[in-house]
């Protein structure tokens, strides 16, 4: 069974409250929270003061993924707009190992997130540091896109070395995720499934959470 984190970037920004309340009523276990910039990736969703505005009607902890250049610029701002866990990408951040000890500093959980290229073996140096790893499973930037499927491989290589050295982050995959593919990547050691468009685009978004929860 896994947890889930529904991707507000999918929610209907006109009625984002009624949303945010659609989620606190359901067994969502985290609100997703996509942060782009337009510069680490091709599209811009939105930033501080919309974070601060979910989290006055959130219930659940907020998941905030920074896909954005020099994020330590910001991670204080997003801690105080309420995010729990705060997750930068590998590829934009040369000093992880600062970057992951100021996330901490601030008192948020410290995430860190792979686009599709990028193998987990590069982490090694940094993963008894790390509260959660997130794999994307798409090419980040925009919601609605095809899972790719060399993502299974990556999240058991990953849940390997988790187990080797008894680490004790989560793994969490972000992009495409469905009831088609869940079960096998619960399988494969993913804790933490994000659904963007699979959520808010069913009939019943509060069933399909129910149901991604019980792969
Ligand atoms: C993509 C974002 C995802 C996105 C997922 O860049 O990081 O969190 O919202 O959306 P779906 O589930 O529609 O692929
Ligand atoms: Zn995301």
């Amino acid at each position: 069974m896994a947890e889930i984190a529904p991707s507000i970037l999918a929610a209907d920004f006109a009625n984002l409250q009624r949303d945010v309340e659609m989620l606190n009523n359901s067994s969502a276990d985290y609100i997703h929270v996509d942060i782009m910039d337009g510069m680490f990736v091709p599209n811009i969703s939105f930033g501080i003061p919309v974070c601060e505005a979910i989290h006055q009607h959130a219930q659940k902890p907020l998941d905030v993924h920074l896909m954005i250049e020099q994020p330590d610029r910001y991670l204080e701002a997003f801690r105080k707009a309420g995010a729990s866990i705060l997750t930068v990408h590998f590829e934009a951040c040369p000093h992880l190992h600062r970057t992951i000890q100021h996330i901490k500093e601030t008192g948020a959980l410290a995430g860190v997130a792979l686009n599709p290229h990028t193998p987990v073996e590069l982490l090694s140096e940094i993963l008894s540091d790390v509260d959660l790893v997130l794999i994307m499973s798409v090419n980040p930037g925009f919601g609605g896109q095809k899972f790719i499927e060399n993502t299974y491989r990556k999240i058991a290589r990953l849940n390997r070395i988790r187990k080797e050295y008894n680490y004790q982050f989560k793994i969490e995959v972000d992009g495409g995720v469905n009831l088609a593919n869940a079960e096998a990547l619960v399988a494969e050691g993913t804790d933490i499934l994000v659904a963007g468009s699979f959520v808010f685009g069913s009939q019943n978004p509060v069933e399909t959470i129910a149901a991604l929860k019980n792969k």
